[in-house]
């Protein structure tokens, strides 16, 4: 019988097109007309984990996008995987910026090019097809016990989950969690990452008169939203991008000193990372702090988009009647969400202009998270990336948010090992973005790899 890395090796042609049907669901969470293609995502998933063998398979419905469940847990004495991965993707737009169709996975240069790809398709079912290698392998057993979970909002906030994990901790009883939507910090560097930041995203709506006017007949009488919106804006952040929020920064922590110097060793490239990952002419940001440090430790604010008035092509003179701006912040430990949103709320509230009534919502929001390394799984990952990478793992944190991670270690009280295998040109959120295709065969591997080493 082969072993369970033969039997994936032998089966990668089969699992990339399995990949590819998958990817073409748009299976996009945030877009209502898209409800039906994320249950379409979630159903797939099911039959896929009915077929390689796991049981209990099952979708849980809530108020939003169907969780997908299914264990295997016959490994007595073993441990318990919490396996979790996210099946919703991001809007594929601006449409006219991809090389192939975001939802027609198209093979170029080793890699798969498809909205999901990485982010998180392509890493949720290298899961899926390393529990398919070692049932194969093992005449039809795992090595260790495991539980699948898989959500449909991640990408929206991931309130179905938070609630699910909240009041069933006992479903998904497990000795750690395993996750794989995150980064390497270099091709061929093996790499866990131990942080994650948090964050609020939230709209400011801004309401001036009654109904859109004339901007000729009502200007200089009317007040106008945007540039309400624009002034309170620009009060948020000085121009080194220091976030002006009263007590925004109290409750900051600084990485250890162990933790910065590993990062100072991290084969870091500021000016290939500036022209080549981000191309533009300068970096910004706080002063005094590295871009990493600045990415991964230090919270951030941005504005995504401010719906409203005239955005067609032309010219239309109008003052709105009112204009909205979609403002997020990504918070470190040890802040709290609600508490960030309170000042955040309270502080724009203060900088309101005449003649201009505010609301100001929280859309969604999750915990920042630093795990520890400390621990046996830790090591474990460690190992496993060691045989199949022959290399070293270096510990990272991550920029994004993934808000069930700090749930996990709350409500289960358990680890998550972060085991990504994107990379940094992956473009995940914009157009193109793929997943190198020997990381999604070397992915599987770890996983393997990595459960074997577990159920030693
Ligand atoms: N997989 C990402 C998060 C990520 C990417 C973490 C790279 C570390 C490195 C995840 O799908 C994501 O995009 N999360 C959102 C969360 C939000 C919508 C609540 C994010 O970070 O914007
Ligand atoms: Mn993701
Ligand atoms: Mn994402």
């Amino acid at each position: 019988m082969p072993t369970a890395v033969e039997y994936a090796r032998k089966e990668y042609p089969r699992f990339v097109e399995e990949l590819k049907t998958l990817l073409r669901i748009p299976s996009v969470s945030t877009l209502p007309e898209h409800k039906g293609d994320v249950r379409r995502a979630a159903e797939a998933l099911v039959a896929e984990l009915k077929r390689i063998g796991m049981e209990n398979v099952r979708l849980i419905e809530g108020a939003g996008h169907p969780l997908v469940y299914g264990d295997w847990l016959h490994a007595d004495g073993k441990p318990t995987c919490l396996c979790y991965g996210h099946y919703d993707v991001q809007p594929p737009d601006p449409l006219d910026e991809w090389l192939s169709p975001p939802f027609e996975p198209t093979e170029r240069d080793g890699n798969i090019y498809a909205r999901g790809a990485v982010d998180d398709k392509g890493q949720m079912y290298m899961h899926v097809k390393a529990l398919e290698s070692l049932f194969a392998a093992h005449d039809g057993k795992l090595p260790l016990n495991i539980r699948v979970i898989l959500e449909g909002e991640e990408e929206v906030g991931g309130e179905s989950i938070a609630k699910f994990v909240r009041e069933h901790p006992e479903q998904l009883k497990a000795d750690f969690a395993l996750v794989s939507d995150t980064e390497m910090f270099a091709p061929e560097l093996p790499t866990v990452c131990v942080g994650l930041r948090g964050m609020i995203y939230t709209e400011i709506e801004a309401r001036g008169a009654k109904t859109d006017l004339h901007s000729g007949i009502y200007g200089g009488a009317a007040p106008n939203p945007f540039v309400a919106l624009a002034q309170i804006i620009a009060q948020l952040k000085d121009k080194d991008g220091q976030i002006l929020i009263p007590g925004f920064y109290d409750r900051v922590q600084k990485p250890s000193p162990d933790e910065l110097k590993a990062w100072r060793n991290l084969p870091f490239d500021e000016e290939y990372y500036r022209n080549t990952e981000v191309g533009s002419t300068q970096l910004t940001g706080e002063p005094g702090y590295s871009v990493i440090e600045r990415t991964w430790a230090r919270p951030t604010l941005d504005v995504h988009g401010m719906p409203g008035g005239f955005t067609g092509a032309g010219a239309k003179t109008v003052i709105p009647a009112k204009a909205v701006a979609k403002v997020s912040m990504r918070l470190v430990p040890d802040m709290e969400p609600q508490e960030a949103f309170a000042q955040y709320k309270s502080y724009v509230e203060s900088l309101k202009p005449a003649g201009i009534e505010l609301d100001v919502r929280l859309i969604h929001s999750g915990d920042p998270i630093v795990v520890g390394t400390d621990n046996a799984y830790i090591r474990a990952a460690t190992v496993a990336l060691k045989q199949v990478w022959n290399k070293e793992t270096v510990f990272i944190r991550g920029g994004g948010s993934i808000p069930i991670v700090g749930d996990f270690e709350r409500h289960l009280k358990i680890p998550t090992v972060l085991m990504g295998f994107g990379l940094p040109d992956d473009n995940l959120h914009a157009p193109n973005e793929k997943f190198h295709l020997a990381n999604f065969y070397r992915g599987i591997e770890s996983i393997i790899t990595f459960f074997e080493e577990v159920g030693k």
